[in-house]
Protein backbone atom coordinates (compact mmCIF):
# COMPACT_ATOMS: atom_id res chain seq x y z
CA UNK A 1 0.00 0.00 0.00
CA UNK A 2 2.65 2.56 0.95
CA UNK A 3 5.01 1.82 -1.86
CA UNK A 4 2.33 2.73 -4.34
CA UNK A 5 2.97 6.00 -6.80
CA UNK A 6 1.92 8.64 -5.69
CA UNK A 7 1.46 8.11 -2.31
CA UNK A 8 5.48 7.27 -2.69
CA UNK A 9 7.41 9.56 -4.42
CA UNK A 10 11.38 8.93 -3.41
CA UNK A 11 12.34 12.11 -5.61
CA UNK A 12 10.65 14.42 -2.58
CA UNK A 13 13.60 13.56 -0.61
CA UNK A 14 15.61 14.82 -3.60
CA UNK A 15 14.22 17.42 -4.05
CA UNK A 16 16.79 20.22 -2.16
CA UNK A 17 20.45 19.60 -1.04
CA UNK A 18 18.86 20.64 2.46
CA UNK A 19 16.51 17.37 2.10
CA UNK A 20 19.83 15.50 0.59
CA UNK A 21 21.52 15.91 3.57
CA UNK A 22 18.70 14.76 5.91
CA UNK A 23 18.63 11.28 4.46
CA UNK A 24 22.01 10.77 3.33
CA UNK A 25 23.03 7.16 4.61
CA UNK A 26 26.97 7.65 3.92
CA UNK A 27 29.35 9.84 5.05
CA UNK A 28 32.77 10.38 4.32
CA UNK A 29 35.39 12.19 6.59
CA UNK A 30 39.01 12.64 6.90
CA UNK A 31 39.11 10.97 9.81
CA UNK A 32 38.55 8.06 7.35
CA UNK A 33 41.80 8.44 5.44
CA UNK A 34 44.74 6.68 5.49
CA UNK A 35 47.82 8.63 4.04
CA UNK A 36 50.40 6.48 2.05
CA UNK A 37 53.74 7.95 1.66
CA UNK A 38 56.67 7.02 -0.09
CA UNK A 39 60.20 7.59 1.62
CA UNK A 40 63.64 7.95 -0.60
CA UNK A 41 67.13 8.29 0.59
CA UNK A 42 68.87 12.00 0.67
CA UNK A 43 67.23 14.94 1.19
CA UNK A 44 66.25 16.04 -2.36
CA UNK A 45 63.64 17.42 -3.60
CA UNK A 46 60.49 15.55 -3.67
CA UNK A 47 60.87 13.21 -7.01
CA UNK A 48 57.63 12.51 -9.29
CA UNK A 49 56.47 8.93 -9.70
CA UNK A 50 55.58 8.66 -13.46
CA UNK A 51 52.90 6.12 -13.47
CA UNK A 52 51.01 7.94 -10.37
CA UNK A 53 49.78 11.55 -10.84
CA UNK A 54 50.52 13.63 -8.39
CA UNK A 55 52.75 11.40 -5.94
CA UNK A 56 55.93 11.88 -5.25
CA UNK A 57 58.79 10.05 -3.38
CA UNK A 58 59.70 11.78 -0.65
CA UNK A 59 62.83 12.26 1.53
CA UNK A 60 62.51 12.38 5.42
CA UNK A 61 62.81 16.39 5.43
CA UNK A 62 59.62 16.17 3.05
CA UNK A 63 57.90 13.36 4.58
CA UNK A 64 57.51 15.11 7.79
CA UNK A 65 56.06 17.72 6.40
CA UNK A 66 53.58 15.80 4.87
CA UNK A 67 52.66 14.05 7.95
CA UNK A 68 52.28 17.62 9.94
CA UNK A 69 49.95 18.56 7.00
CA UNK A 70 47.91 15.48 7.12
CA UNK A 71 47.37 15.49 11.15
CA UNK A 72 46.48 19.27 10.85
CA UNK A 73 43.73 18.01 8.13
CA UNK A 74 42.39 15.65 10.60
CA UNK A 75 43.85 12.57 8.81
CA UNK A 76 44.23 9.54 11.97
CA UNK A 77 46.92 7.75 9.84
CA UNK A 78 50.49 7.54 7.30
CA UNK A 79 51.55 4.47 5.67
CA UNK A 80 55.17 4.48 5.21
CA UNK A 81 56.65 2.47 1.83
CA UNK A 82 60.29 2.96 1.22
CA UNK A 83 62.04 2.86 -1.73
CA UNK A 84 65.32 1.02 -1.39
CA UNK A 85 68.25 1.92 -2.86
CA UNK A 86 68.89 -0.72 -5.62
CA UNK A 87 72.50 -1.41 -4.30
CA UNK A 88 71.10 -2.34 -0.99
CA UNK A 89 68.95 -4.83 -2.36
CA UNK A 90 69.57 -8.45 -1.73
CA UNK A 91 68.71 -12.17 -2.35
CA UNK A 92 67.79 -12.27 1.15
CA UNK A 93 66.07 -8.66 2.15
CA UNK A 94 68.30 -8.54 4.71
CA UNK A 95 68.21 -4.71 4.56
CA UNK A 96 64.67 -5.37 5.94
CA UNK A 97 65.69 -5.98 9.81
CA UNK A 98 69.00 -3.61 9.74
CA UNK A 99 67.62 -0.76 12.50
CA UNK A 100 69.22 2.28 10.46
CA UNK A 101 67.62 1.19 7.25
CA UNK A 102 65.77 3.89 5.43
CA UNK A 103 61.93 3.05 6.74
CA UNK A 104 63.02 2.68 10.40
CA UNK A 105 65.04 6.17 10.36
CA UNK A 106 61.85 7.91 8.72
CA UNK A 107 59.30 6.54 11.62
CA UNK A 108 62.28 8.06 13.93
CA UNK A 109 62.37 11.48 12.41
CA UNK A 110 58.45 11.47 12.51
CA UNK A 111 57.78 10.07 16.03
CA UNK A 112 60.25 12.84 17.13
CA UNK A 113 57.65 15.38 15.89
CA UNK A 114 54.86 14.16 19.09
CA UNK A 115 52.56 15.01 16.30
CA UNK A 116 48.84 13.05 16.98
CA UNK A 117 49.13 11.07 14.00
CA UNK A 118 49.20 7.10 13.92
CA UNK A 119 52.48 5.69 11.81
CA UNK A 120 51.80 2.80 9.89
CA UNK A 121 54.82 0.28 8.70
CA UNK A 122 54.63 -2.50 5.92
CA UNK A 123 55.60 -6.07 6.95
CA UNK A 124 57.10 -7.81 3.86
CA UNK A 125 60.25 -7.63 1.94
CA UNK A 126 59.54 -6.90 -1.31
CA UNK A 127 61.52 -3.61 -1.00
CA UNK A 128 64.28 -5.24 -0.30
CA UNK A 129 64.76 -8.18 -1.82
CA UNK A 130 66.48 -8.54 -5.44
CA UNK A 131 64.17 -10.97 -7.22
CA UNK A 132 61.06 -8.56 -5.95
CA UNK A 133 58.97 -11.17 -3.75
CA UNK A 134 57.90 -10.64 -0.73
CA UNK A 135 59.26 -13.24 0.58
CA UNK A 136 62.73 -15.32 0.77
CA UNK A 137 63.03 -17.63 -2.26
CA UNK A 138 64.43 -21.69 -1.90
CA UNK A 139 64.76 -23.85 -4.79
CA UNK A 140 62.67 -21.25 -6.79
CA UNK A 141 59.75 -21.46 -4.35
CA UNK A 142 58.84 -18.25 -1.66
CA UNK A 143 59.63 -20.18 1.29
CA UNK A 144 56.80 -19.43 3.78
CA UNK A 145 58.57 -20.48 6.89
CA UNK A 146 61.98 -18.98 6.39
CA UNK A 147 60.03 -16.16 5.25
CA UNK A 148 58.54 -15.81 8.97
CA UNK A 149 61.23 -15.72 10.80
CA UNK A 150 62.35 -12.57 8.80
CA UNK A 151 59.12 -11.14 8.96
CA UNK A 152 59.42 -11.30 13.26
CA UNK A 153 62.99 -9.39 13.33
CA UNK A 154 61.69 -6.71 10.68
CA UNK A 155 58.28 -6.08 12.91
CA UNK A 156 60.31 -5.77 16.21
CA UNK A 157 62.38 -3.81 14.33
CA UNK A 158 59.78 -1.38 13.26
CA UNK A 159 58.46 -1.78 16.76
CA UNK A 160 61.54 -0.37 18.52
CA UNK A 161 61.54 2.49 15.56
CA UNK A 162 58.12 4.01 17.06
CA UNK A 163 55.89 2.40 14.77
CA UNK A 164 52.20 2.28 16.15
CA UNK A 165 50.92 -0.22 13.73
CA UNK A 166 52.08 -3.06 11.81
CA UNK A 167 50.75 -3.94 8.71
CA UNK A 168 51.73 -7.85 7.29
CA UNK A 169 50.88 -7.37 3.40
CA UNK A 170 52.94 -10.50 2.09
CA UNK A 171 49.98 -13.15 2.67
CA UNK A 172 52.74 -15.43 4.12
CA UNK A 173 50.63 -18.29 5.75
CA UNK A 174 51.26 -18.19 10.00
CA UNK A 175 52.48 -14.46 9.68
CA UNK A 176 50.13 -13.08 12.31
CA UNK A 177 50.80 -15.77 14.94
CA UNK A 178 54.67 -15.17 14.49
CA UNK A 179 54.74 -11.10 14.39
CA UNK A 180 51.95 -11.11 17.64
CA UNK A 181 54.15 -13.70 19.44
CA UNK A 182 57.49 -12.23 19.04
CA UNK A 183 56.07 -8.84 19.51
CA UNK A 184 54.38 -9.62 22.96
CA UNK A 185 58.17 -11.73 23.96
CA UNK A 186 59.69 -8.24 23.57
CA UNK A 187 57.38 -6.33 25.21
CA UNK A 188 55.74 -5.14 22.61
CA UNK A 189 52.19 -5.47 23.95
CA UNK A 190 50.41 -2.30 22.39
CA UNK A 191 51.09 -2.20 18.53
CA UNK A 192 48.56 -2.59 16.37
CA UNK A 193 48.32 -5.49 13.99
CA UNK A 194 46.51 -4.71 10.74
CA UNK A 195 46.76 -7.44 8.88
CA UNK A 196 46.73 -7.52 5.01
CA UNK A 197 44.10 -10.26 5.36
CA UNK A 198 42.66 -10.63 2.08
CA UNK A 199 45.40 -9.30 -0.38
CA UNK A 200 44.37 -10.35 -4.09
CA UNK A 201 47.28 -11.10 -6.07
CA UNK A 202 46.14 -7.93 -8.73
CA UNK A 203 47.63 -6.19 -11.80
CA UNK A 204 46.36 -3.34 -10.18
CA UNK A 205 49.47 -2.75 -7.99
CA UNK A 206 51.96 -1.85 -10.80
CA UNK A 207 52.04 1.87 -10.27
CA UNK A 208 53.34 1.23 -6.45
CA UNK A 209 55.91 -0.96 -7.86
CA UNK A 210 57.25 1.74 -9.93
CA UNK A 211 57.04 3.83 -7.34
CA UNK A 212 59.32 1.33 -4.83
CA UNK A 213 61.06 0.21 -7.65
CA UNK A 214 60.36 -3.44 -7.67
CA UNK A 215 58.60 -4.05 -11.09
CA UNK A 216 62.28 -4.43 -12.65
CA UNK A 217 63.35 -6.85 -10.17
CA UNK A 218 60.11 -8.95 -10.59
CA UNK A 219 59.82 -8.98 -13.88
CA UNK A 220 57.86 -11.65 -15.30
CA UNK A 221 57.67 -13.05 -12.38
CA UNK A 222 54.21 -12.99 -10.16
CA UNK A 223 53.21 -13.40 -6.59
CA UNK A 224 50.01 -15.94 -7.30
CA UNK A 225 51.74 -18.86 -4.93
CA UNK A 226 51.33 -16.43 -1.80
CA UNK A 227 48.36 -13.87 -2.58
CA UNK A 228 45.05 -14.99 -3.35
CA UNK A 229 43.41 -15.46 -6.70
CA UNK A 230 40.86 -12.66 -7.83
CA UNK A 231 38.46 -15.81 -8.26
CA UNK A 232 37.84 -16.39 -5.05
CA UNK A 233 35.34 -15.42 -2.38
CA UNK A 234 34.98 -17.87 0.19
CA UNK A 235 38.97 -18.19 0.41
CA UNK A 236 38.60 -14.60 1.84
CA UNK A 237 36.47 -15.66 4.95
CA UNK A 238 39.28 -18.20 5.82
CA UNK A 239 41.97 -15.42 5.52
CA UNK A 240 40.52 -13.23 7.68
CA UNK A 241 39.06 -15.87 10.21
CA UNK A 242 42.80 -17.27 10.71
CA UNK A 243 44.24 -13.71 10.92
CA UNK A 244 41.72 -13.03 13.74
CA UNK A 245 42.54 -15.68 15.54
CA UNK A 246 46.37 -15.48 15.35
CA UNK A 247 46.18 -12.14 17.01
CA UNK A 248 45.30 -9.68 14.34
CA UNK A 249 43.70 -6.32 15.84
CA UNK A 250 42.13 -4.69 12.12
CA UNK A 251 41.74 -5.96 8.65
CA UNK A 252 42.16 -4.85 5.43
CA UNK A 253 41.13 -5.90 2.20
CA UNK A 254 43.23 -5.17 -1.47
CA UNK A 255 42.84 -3.48 -3.56
CA UNK A 256 39.45 -2.09 -3.27
CA UNK A 257 37.16 -0.93 -5.79
CA UNK A 258 37.34 -4.23 -7.93
CA UNK A 259 36.57 -6.29 -4.52
CA UNK A 260 33.97 -4.22 -3.19
CA UNK A 261 31.93 -7.00 -2.44
CA UNK A 262 34.52 -9.33 -0.33
CA UNK A 263 34.80 -5.86 1.79
CA UNK A 264 30.68 -6.21 2.09
CA UNK A 265 31.42 -9.92 3.05
CA UNK A 266 34.05 -9.49 5.63
CA UNK A 267 32.05 -6.76 7.06
CA UNK A 268 28.92 -8.60 7.27
CA UNK A 269 30.92 -12.12 8.87
CA UNK A 270 32.97 -10.51 11.24
CA UNK A 271 33.36 -7.82 14.05
CA UNK A 272 37.01 -6.20 13.87
CA UNK A 273 37.62 -3.10 12.80
CA UNK A 274 38.29 -3.28 8.74
CA UNK A 275 40.10 -0.88 6.19
CA UNK A 276 40.08 -0.78 2.42
CA UNK A 277 42.74 0.09 0.31
CA UNK A 278 42.59 2.20 -2.75
CA UNK A 279 45.36 0.90 -4.71
CA UNK A 280 48.03 2.70 -7.03
CA UNK A 281 45.98 1.56 -10.33
CA UNK A 282 42.66 2.59 -8.56
CA UNK A 283 44.31 5.40 -8.26
CA UNK A 284 45.71 6.42 -11.25
CA UNK A 285 42.68 5.00 -13.25
CA UNK A 286 40.65 7.82 -11.70
CA UNK A 287 43.46 10.19 -12.56
CA UNK A 288 43.44 8.92 -16.48
CA UNK A 289 39.65 9.52 -16.17
CA UNK A 290 39.37 12.46 -15.37
CA UNK A 291 41.73 13.40 -17.69
CA UNK A 292 40.18 12.12 -20.46
CA UNK A 293 36.85 12.88 -19.66
CA UNK A 294 37.25 16.76 -18.96
CA UNK A 295 35.75 16.25 -15.15
CA UNK A 296 37.62 16.92 -12.06
CA UNK A 297 39.19 14.73 -10.20
CA UNK A 298 37.84 14.90 -6.81
CA UNK A 299 34.44 14.53 -7.23
CA UNK A 300 35.24 11.14 -8.84
CA UNK A 301 37.90 10.07 -5.77
CA UNK A 302 35.01 11.00 -3.69
CA UNK A 303 32.48 8.98 -5.23
CA UNK A 304 34.45 5.81 -4.96
CA UNK A 305 35.86 6.41 -1.47
CA UNK A 306 32.09 6.49 -0.69
CA UNK A 307 31.66 3.13 -2.15
CA UNK A 308 34.17 1.63 0.21
CA UNK A 309 31.73 3.21 3.53
CA UNK A 310 28.61 1.47 1.80
CA UNK A 311 30.42 -1.59 1.27
CA UNK A 312 31.77 -1.20 4.99
CA UNK A 313 34.80 0.01 5.27
CA UNK A 314 35.66 1.80 8.60
CA UNK A 315 39.13 3.76 6.64
CA UNK A 316 40.01 3.66 3.35
CA UNK A 317 44.21 4.08 2.32
CA UNK A 318 44.05 6.71 -0.45
CA UNK A 319 47.19 8.49 -2.12
CA UNK A 320 44.70 11.31 -1.98
CA UNK A 321 44.05 11.54 1.16
CA UNK A 322 45.57 15.15 1.70
CA UNK A 323 43.80 16.61 -1.37
CA UNK A 324 40.32 14.98 -0.61
CA UNK A 325 40.56 15.79 3.19
CA UNK A 326 40.86 19.45 2.45
CA UNK A 327 37.66 19.20 0.01
CA UNK A 328 36.06 17.78 3.14
CA UNK A 329 36.76 20.57 5.30
C1 LIG B 1 53.96 -5.08 -0.90
C2 LIG B 1 52.84 -4.13 -1.07
C3 LIG B 1 52.19 -3.89 -2.30
C4 LIG B 1 51.28 -2.87 -2.07
C5 LIG B 1 51.37 -2.51 -0.70
N1 LIG B 1 52.35 -3.33 -0.09
C6 LIG B 1 52.40 -4.42 -3.66
C7 LIG B 1 52.52 -5.84 -3.94
O1 LIG B 1 51.99 -6.68 -3.22
O2 LIG B 1 53.19 -6.13 -4.93
C8 LIG B 1 50.40 -2.28 -3.14
C9 LIG B 1 49.87 -0.95 -2.94
C10 LIG B 1 49.35 -0.29 -4.14
O3 LIG B 1 49.32 -0.81 -5.28
O4 LIG B 1 48.92 0.85 -3.95
N2 LIG B 1 54.04 -5.93 0.10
Amino acid sequence: MHNKYPFTRLRRGRQASWSRLLVKEHHLTPSNLILPLFVEEGDGEPSAIESMPDCFNYSIKYIINKAQEAEALGIPAIALFPKIALSKKTEDGIEAINPDNLICRTIRAIKEQKLNIGVIADVALDPYTSHGQDGIVKNGNVDNDITLEQLKKQAIVLAKAGADIVAPSDMMDGRIGAIRCALEEEGFKNIIILSYAAKYASKFYGPFRDAIGSTKQLGAQNKSTYQMDPANTKEALSEVTMDIQEGADWLMIKPGMPYLDIIKLVSDHVNVPLFAYQVSGEYTMLHELAKKSHQDFIPLMLEALLSFKRAGADAIFCYAAIEIAKELR
